[in-house]
């Protein structure tokens, strides 16, 4: 049990970390859930961090000079640790979030298009539609209680069959959304992963229960793919028929149904839970700040007056997407990027870092640094105003991390969750159902481990 955070709900903004480094003994009780809740206080006053008790003597870098450096200036040589890319590719195979080099150069230009602004502005209606179609079920529900967590999973896994694999795919939709979670809940990354021979036996064990959970996904995948592919026609449709039809510039050749098959994966599982996760802290956060909620609620009524949003209206609900900023600052939906590793020896903020030494970032930590940010455990969407934003580091801020592998989603998860809270924060508040233990739990995303419980109120 994670006792850091096992705390009642209006604790959750916390916690506030250990003054001390924990014993090796205590990180290992403690940390099992969320290695997040065992990061010593000082982590989070100086700009780098490294222990040789746990993390692997790994070095945390917190300074956003230093983090630029790693994931940007000189990103040759901080490639994902093998080990990382290791326990990824038991899921994702060689899909994009797992693979390097030309290989993951070469899928990300084919998959571009998919994300540019055209395609974006033509998933509006759709995204718009599958909220739209929340907020009638829940009309129908009255004021039930609902486990908010599970209503935005299940919505963001609908918007994401419908908008990168076309209709067909959202009859997969049960059977991948159940798969994805039994999936991400093998990932029980802990504080026993860093210890020498303990840690290889633990990452093992881990890796072969990863690999069996999402082999089951196979069965759904190659027959989606072998369909698709006999209906290939002149123009893509969507992200499905991009990946068959691709071709390399220079040999001609095209992606074999098994490299097909991990960036469908990978995007099913990327594409939804993430953004699910950031959406339920919004909704929680909304819950406990009356006078955000109604700052908010004034912003949809005079920009919408009740109508479904469409793309032009984006740009007008500044303060909706400020509140889904600051969400996502304290409680960072992927709280620390995929280790990195040294290829040659180098010097991060004043530190040597030798040949081989992991190197993390943890939006987690860097969105609750003491340096970075004024009163950071407050919820206050106004630090994202333009007058506030001035002058912070772009480094300092990175719920979809940074340089060349940053989320390729990012803007397509803005606008989802712009459109889902303008869609359904006009028709309803909810309410946090009272005395409940929230505890987090990190796996891939950081999500409440049993959910979030609230009552809806038909606005
Ligand atoms: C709020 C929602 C989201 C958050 C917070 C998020 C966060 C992240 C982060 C932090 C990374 C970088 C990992 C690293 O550097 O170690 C990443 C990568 C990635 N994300 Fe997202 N993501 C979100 C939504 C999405 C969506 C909607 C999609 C696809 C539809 C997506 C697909 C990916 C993929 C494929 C990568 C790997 C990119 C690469 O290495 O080239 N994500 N995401």
């Amino acid at each position: 049990m994670n006792l850091q955070l096992a705390m009642g709900a209006s604790h959750l903004l916390g916690p506030l970390p250990p003054e001390k480094t924990p014993s090796i003994l205590k990180a290992i009780r403690h940390g099992q859930d969320n290695p997040m809740a065992i990061i010593p206080r000082a982590a989070y006053r100086d700009p780098v961090w490294s222990s040789s008790s746990f993390f692997g003597n790994a070095l945390l870098v917190s300074d956003p000079a230093g983090v630029k450096q790693v994931l940007l200036d000189k990103v040759a040589n901080y490639p994902k640790a093998d080990m990382e890319r290791e326990i990824l590719s038991a899921a994702f195979g060689e899909g994009l979030l797992s693979s390097d080099g030309e290989k993951w150069r070469s899928h990300r230009r084919i998959m571009a298009p998919s994300f540019d602004i055209r395609s974006l502005v033509s998933y509006v209606p759709a995204m718009a539609a599958i909220a739209e179609a929340r907020a009638n079920a829940w009309h129908t529900a009255g004021s039930a209680e609902i486990n908010i967590s599970d209503e935005m999973t299940g919505l963001t896994l609908e918007v994401i069959s419908r908008t990168m694999f076309s209709a067909d795919a959202s009859d997969l939709t049960a059977i991948v959304g159940d798969a994805l979670k039994d999936g991400q809940d093998q990932f029980d990354f802990s504080i026993l992963d860093m210890m020498p021979v303990i840690g290889r036996w633990h990452i093992g064990r881990m890796i072969k229960r990863v690999h069996e959970t999402f082999s089951v996904l196979d069965d759904a995948m190659y027959p989606l793919i072998a369909a698709r592919a006999k209906m290939a026609g002149d123009a893509p449709r969507d992200l499905l028929d991009r990946l068959i039809a691709a071709r390399d510039s220079e040999t001609g050749i095209g992606m074999t149904d098994r490299e097909v098959r991990d960036e469908v994966v990978i995007i099913f599982l990327a594409g939804h839970e993430t953004t699910a996760v950031a959406m339920t802290f919004v909704w929680y956060l909304l819950s406990q700040h009356p006078d955000v909620e109604a700052k908010l609620h004034a912003e949809l009524e005079s920009v919408l007056g009740g109508r479904a949003p469409a793309h032009a209206d984006l740009a007008k609900l500044p303060y909706a997407r400020m509140v889904i900023e600051e969400a996502m600052r304290l409680y960072p939906p992927a709280p620390g990027l995929s280790a990195r590793q040294v290829a040659a020896d180098d010097e991060i903020c004043g530190r040597k870092v030798k040949k081989g030494r992991m190197v993390l970032i943890f939006p987690w930590v860097l969105h609750r640094h003491e340096a970075l940010w004024d009163d950071p455990l407050r919820f206050d969407p106004e630090r994202f105003g333009p007058e506030r934003s001035a002058g912070r580091p772009r480094f300092a801020y990175l719920p979809f991390g940074g340089g060349p592998r940053i989320c390729i989603g990012a803007q397509l998860a803005m606008m989802e969750a712009t459109i889902i809270l303008a869609t359904l924060a006009q028709k309803f508040r909810l309410r946090l159902v009272p005395a409940q233990d929230i505890e987090l739990q990190a796996r891939i995303t950081l999500r409440p481990k049993d959910g979030i419980r609230m009552r809806l109120e038909p606005r």
